[in-house]
């Protein structure tokens, strides 16, 4: 998720869920061939199982930033089928080139051909009027054929005019059932269905039907509801959950002691963890310490153990609190 999903927040939410599958917000490939490389992928060994999300619609182009990022040790290379914003389609990008299967097949089969990782696809159940079956299916098809095991399908068509992005997650009805049909008429690719879905029952009942469940929002918002994702469905082999918050926090103390060394400020990290005690009693007191220490010049990272006092009520009062390195 753009804005959402830096290195930061991946960091922070495979302290929570270790058995989660995660993805970075998507990235041009063309920056990846032209820009600061490091900066736009380098991530922590921790965040393991990570995938890249790539936008482009250039076979060439997107084979070459694959190759990058699977140097640089990524999972699996997803491209994005599916984002509505204007700016996107104005470079013929994201959602809209669910109008060209064709070339989104050459882009896929470019891209795998230049990896062994998987690549895979993320994209809509339909644009616009073209809302059938018979245009996903027909959107999936060559694309699969071309090479793409996996399809994360976001269970609402794109409107590409008149809506914005936030819209295009809120208005066009969810259509799970779309997707749980692409299961049943493709059953030898891997479908994880996207969109709404923010309960444990919810993520079962859909695993009923499909082979993966995408959490957007839902994590972004209440992060540690991961931890009962990660309880009730994740392989706990790279680990178990974290057993409290209060782990999560030292824990993510100590990582932004080591990132405060390379020039990352405090904000950076901590804006992901706002909703960390979403729910709890001490929750608004966490979000507002933290909100406004963190942007503080010069906020240090014991700002988070300070944070932390004030929901545990372990005895640091505000008042006492410095919150400028020394
Ligand atoms: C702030 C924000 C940024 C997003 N950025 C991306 C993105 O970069 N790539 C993408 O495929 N989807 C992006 N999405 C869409 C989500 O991945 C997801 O498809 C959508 O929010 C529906 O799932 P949810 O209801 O679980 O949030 C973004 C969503 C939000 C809220």
């Amino acid at each position: 998720m753009l804005d959402v999903t830096d290195r930061h927040c991946r960091y922070f939410l495979r302290q929570i869920a270790p058995g989660l599958h995660l993805y970075t917000e998507m990235i041009s490939a063309a920056a990846v061939v032209h820009g600061d490389r490091s900066r736009l992928l380098a991530f922590d060994p921790a965040e393991h199982p990570v995938a890249v999300q790539l936008a482009g619609n250039e076979p060439a182009q997107l084979a070459a930033a694959s190759r990058i990022a699977a140097d640089f040790g990524y999972d699996e290379i997803n491209l994005n089928v599916g984002c509505p914003s204007d700016r996107v389609q104005d470079g013929r990008l994201g959602a809209c080139l669910m109008a060209e299967p064709e070339r989104v097949a050459d882009c896929v089969a470019a891209m795998q051909a230049a990896v062994a990782v998987p690549v895979t696809v993320k994209t809509r159940i339909g644009i616009d009027d073209r809302d059938d079956f018979d245009f996903l299916a027909g959107f999936v098809a060559p694309v699969a054929q071309a090479g793409c095991g996996t399809f994360i399908v976001h269970a609402r068509k794109a409107i590409l005019q008149g809506l914005s992005p936030h819209q295009n997650r809120t208005v066009p009805p969810l259509r799970h059932d779309r997707v749980h049909r692409l299961k049943r008429e493709f059953p030898q690719l891997r479908i994880v269905v996207n969109g709404g879905i923010a309960s444990l029952d919810e993520i079962e009942a859909q695993l009923e039907a499909v082979d993966g469940v995408m959490l957007g929002r839902k994590a972004a918002e209440d992060p540690w509801f991961l931890a009962s994702v990660q309880a009730r469905f994740l392989d706990a082999s790279p680990g178990p959950a974290a057993t409290d918050r209060a782990a999560v926090v030292r824990a993510m103390h100590a990582y932004l002691q080591r990132e405060q060394g390379r020039g990352v400020r405090p904000h950076q990290v901590t804006r992901h963890m706002l909703g960390l005690y979403r729910g709890l009693p001490g929750a608004r007191g966490w979000r507002r310490f933290l909100a406004e220490q963190a942007c503080r010049d010069g906020a240090s990272p014991e700002l988070l153990l300070w944070s932390l006092a004030q929901v545990t009520g372990a005895g640091k009062h505000i008042a006492d609190f410095t919150p400028v390195s020394s």
